[in-house]
C-alpha cells in the first residue's frame, strides 16, 4: 500500500481541491479518502473547464476513482444526496464511485440548528462542532445506522485489507484533507478552530499506518485568508484589492475572507507538525497584479521588491529550518488545472 497526503498549512481555502485534483489526474490512485471534516468544506475545482465545488466529496469522482468519505469525518445526509445528484447532473458517476465509511458520524439537522444558535466563532453553521461533540459524548448516530446510506456503506478495514480486487494490486490512496493547520481543534488558534483534527495525524486514523505514507504535499498561499469571528485581516488597503482580485469570498457560505500577509512563523509550524516533503503556495499571481510583496515573521513586517526575492526568502529559510529535501512549488491561482 502507498498513501499521499493533501493538507492545508494555513486558515483552510488555500487550495486543497486544486492539488488533489491534480494528484488524481498524475497518479493511478486506487482509492481517495476524505480523513477529516463535514459540509463545512468548499473545495473549488475546475475540470475540463468547468467549475465545481465540493463539500464532502473527494475529488476522485472526477477521474473514476473509489472516493470514500472516511471514519475521520461527518456526513450530512440531505447534503451529502444533494451533492451526489449536482454531480452526477453534470455527468459525474459519483453514485457508483462514492463511498461511506460505516463508521463515520452523522450530522443531523437538529446539529445544524444548535450549530446556528451557538456559533459565538463564526462557525460554517453546517452542523460539525455539535456533530463532533455528539460523537465524543458516545451519543451520535454512524453512517451504518441509516438505512439511506446502504447503498453507499464501506468497511475501512476490509476495504483496504481484506479487498480482493487488490490481491495482486498495489492500494495507492489519496488522502484529501478539509480545512486548514490554523483551524486545527488542537493547534489551531482556540476557540477559533474546526472541531476536527486538520492534520497529516488525522490521515492516518483513517486505517492507514505512517509506514505507507510516501508523500505529503502541505498547501499554502502567498498571503493568508480566515473566516470566522476573530479579528484577522491588517489595517492595510491592499487587502481590499486581495480579496477582489483572488475572489476571497466562502466558496461554502460566500462570506468575504479576511486577508493577511503571511505568517511564515505559523508556515514554518505546519510544515514541522506536518513532516511535508512537498510544498505549494498558490496564488502568486495575485499579489504579482499589485506588485506588493509582504510577510510577517514574529511581529517583524518584511517588504520584499519583488516576487524572485519573496520566494527565494520563503524557500531558503524552509530549507534551513525545516527540512533541506522539501520540493517547493509557487503557482498561480488557476494554473495546473
Ligand atoms: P476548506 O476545506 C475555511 C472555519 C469557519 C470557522 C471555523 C469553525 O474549504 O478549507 P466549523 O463550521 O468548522 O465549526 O467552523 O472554521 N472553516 C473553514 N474556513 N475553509 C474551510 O474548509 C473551513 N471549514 C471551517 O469559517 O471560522
Ligand atoms: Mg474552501
Amino acid at each position: 500500500m502507498i498513501a499521499d497526503i493533501v493538507v492545508d498549512l494555513q486558515y483552510g481555502d488555500c487550495g486543497k481541491g486544486k492539488i488533489a485534483h491534480v494528484l488524481c489526474k498524475e497518479e493511478k490512485y486506487t482509492h481517495v479518502i476524505r480523513y477529516n471534516g463535514g459540509c463545512n468544506a468548499g473545495h473549488t475545482i475546475y475540470h475540463n473547464g468547468e467549475k465545481f465545488i465540493t463539500h464532502h466529496i473527494p475529488c476522485g469522482v472526477f477521474f473514476g476513482i473509489k472516493s470514500i468519505i472516511g471514519p475521520g469525518c461527518v456526513v450530512h445526509p440531505d447534503s451529502f444526496f444533494k451533492e451526489i445528484e449536482d454531480l452526477e447532473s453534470r455527468g459525474i458517476q459519483a453514485k457508483e464511485l462514492v463511498k461511506v465509511a460505516a463508521n463515520a458520524h452523522l450530522i443531523t439537522d437538529f446539529h445544524r440548528i444548535q450549530d446556528s444558535e451557538e456559533s459565538d466563532i463564526g462557525t460554517t453553521r453546517r452542523g460539525n462542532g455539535p456533530a463532533y461533540r455528539d460523537k465524543y459524548a458516545r451519543k451520535g448516530v454512524r453512517a451504518i445506522d441509516d438505512p439511506r446510506f446502504s447503498n453507499y456503506i464501506v468497511n475501512m478495514y476490509e476495504e483496504i485489507y481484506e479487498n480482493e480486487d487488490f490481491q495482486q494490486k498495489e492500494i495507492k490512496i489519496l488522502f484529501e484533507g478539509a480545512q486548514g493547520f490554523g483551524l486545527d481543534i488542537d493547534w489551531g488558534d482556540y476557540p477559533f478552530v474546526t472541531s476536527s483534527h486538520c492534520t497529516v495525524g488525522s490521515a492516518i486514523l483513517n486505517g492507514v499506518p505512517p509506514k505507507f505514507i510516501r508523500n505529503t504535499w502541505g498547501v499554502a498561499k502567498i498571503y493568508e485568508t480566515y473566516v470566522g469571528a476573530k479579528n484577522f485581516e491588517g489595517p492595510d488597503e491592499i487587502f481590499e484589492s486581495i480579496r477582489e482580485l483572488g475572489e476571497e469570498y466562502g466558496s461554502t457560505t460566500g462570506r468575504p475572507r479576511q486577508i493577511n500577509w503571511l505568517d511564515f512563523d505559523l508556515l514554518k509550524m505546519a510544515a514541522r507538525i506536518n513532516g511535508i516533503n512537498n510544498l505549494v503556495i498558490n496564488k502568486v499571481d495575485i499579489l504579482e497584479k499589485l506588485k506588493s510583496w509582504c510577510l510577517y515573521s514574529g511581529p517583524t513586517l518584511y517588504e520584499f521588491n519583488n516576487k524572485e526575492d519573496m520566494e527565494f526568502w520563503i524557500k531558503s529559510k524552509l530549507l534551513l529550518e525545516v527540512d533541506e529535501d522539501i520540493q517547493v512549488f509557487f503557482s498561480g491561482d488557476k494554473e495546473f488545472i
